[in-house]
């Protein structure tokens, strides 16, 4: 295996570029403007004593941030935290925090997996991962983001009955989604229906990923799911529709 593919401890890379190419000054004034805004993971590891009251948002590879910037202009009492590691699109996020003074969004430009790690138990609300990176080839589908270490790192930081918000427009994925949140067992599903998987979540808005979808026919898969602290079983008939759903996508 190359050794730049792996992030640490067999940690396979998720994600393709960290940044346009540039000078060595301009990388240093990037990261100065990051810096401003992010968080440190000293500050990861005290979240839930520094703001007891506060809801806290995480969004894992937010690209240009539309929906995360959304949110935190409309709810100013929250806590949103952005992580990307392509930098150049961290740096439009830090022009709209500066342009709207937005003192409720936090950026994390490393891998989010880092920062998940670092944060305290039970701190979080909310985990948002869309429109991940596909892999849509067999032997890349060791890169998908949404794996078993992941949901590991999420449910220990998300709060009881918090939420896990997954969205993609490929089938594949929000098979695989489904398919590794349930084996899981430890979250359940918000839907009470399959056809919700096709609602979009409160409060959203729409991203680069999805426009680009939308503007190829293809419609999304919109995944809520709910940390629950008992394993359960998959119930009887959430597991016929989900291999009705697979037999389907075969
Ligand atoms: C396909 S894009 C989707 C961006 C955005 N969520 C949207 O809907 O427009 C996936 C993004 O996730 C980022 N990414 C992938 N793995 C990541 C990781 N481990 N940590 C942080 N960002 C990651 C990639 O750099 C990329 O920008």
């Amino acid at each position: 295996m190359e050794k730049e593919n792996i992030v640490k401890d067999g940690t396979l890379r998720s994600f393709g570029r960290l940044a346009n190419r540039m000078s060595k000054d301009e990388q240093a004034a990037l990261d100065r403007t990051l810096d401003k805004h992010s968080i440190t993971l000293d500050e990861a590891k005290t979240l839930k004593d520094d703001n007891p009251e506060t809801e806290i948002l995480i969004e894992v590879g937010c690209g240009k941030g539309e929906q995360i910037i959304h949110r935190a202009k409309n709810n100013p009492n929250n806590l949103y935290i952005a992580c990307e590691v392509f930098k150049n699109s961290l740096e439009k996020i830090a022009k709209e925090i500066e342009a709207h003074d937005l003192k409720n969004l936090k950026l994390f430009y490393e891998d989010a997996r880092i920062l998940l790690e670092n944060i305290q138990e039970d701190a979080v609300d909310t985990v948002m991962v869309l429109y991940p990176d596909p892999w849509p080839k067999t032997k890349h589908k060791k890169r998908r983001i949404v794996n078993q270490e992941l949901l590991d790192l999420t449910h220990r930081i998300i709060k009881p009955e918090g939420k896990l918000i997954l969205a993609t427009d490929i089938t594949d994925y929000a098979l695989w989604m489904i398919k590794h949140v349930l084996n899981h067992g430890k979250f359940h599903t918000i839907a009470q229906y399959p056809n919700e998987w096709c609602i979009e979540p409160d409060g959203w808005h729409t991203t680069s990923y999805e426009q680009k979808a939308r503007k190829f026919g293809r419609s999304s898969w919109y995944l809520q799911f709910a940390k629950q602290e008992q394993e359960k079983q998959f119930t009887k008939a959430s597991q016929a529709h989900l291999n009705r759903l697979q037999e389907e996508n075969n």
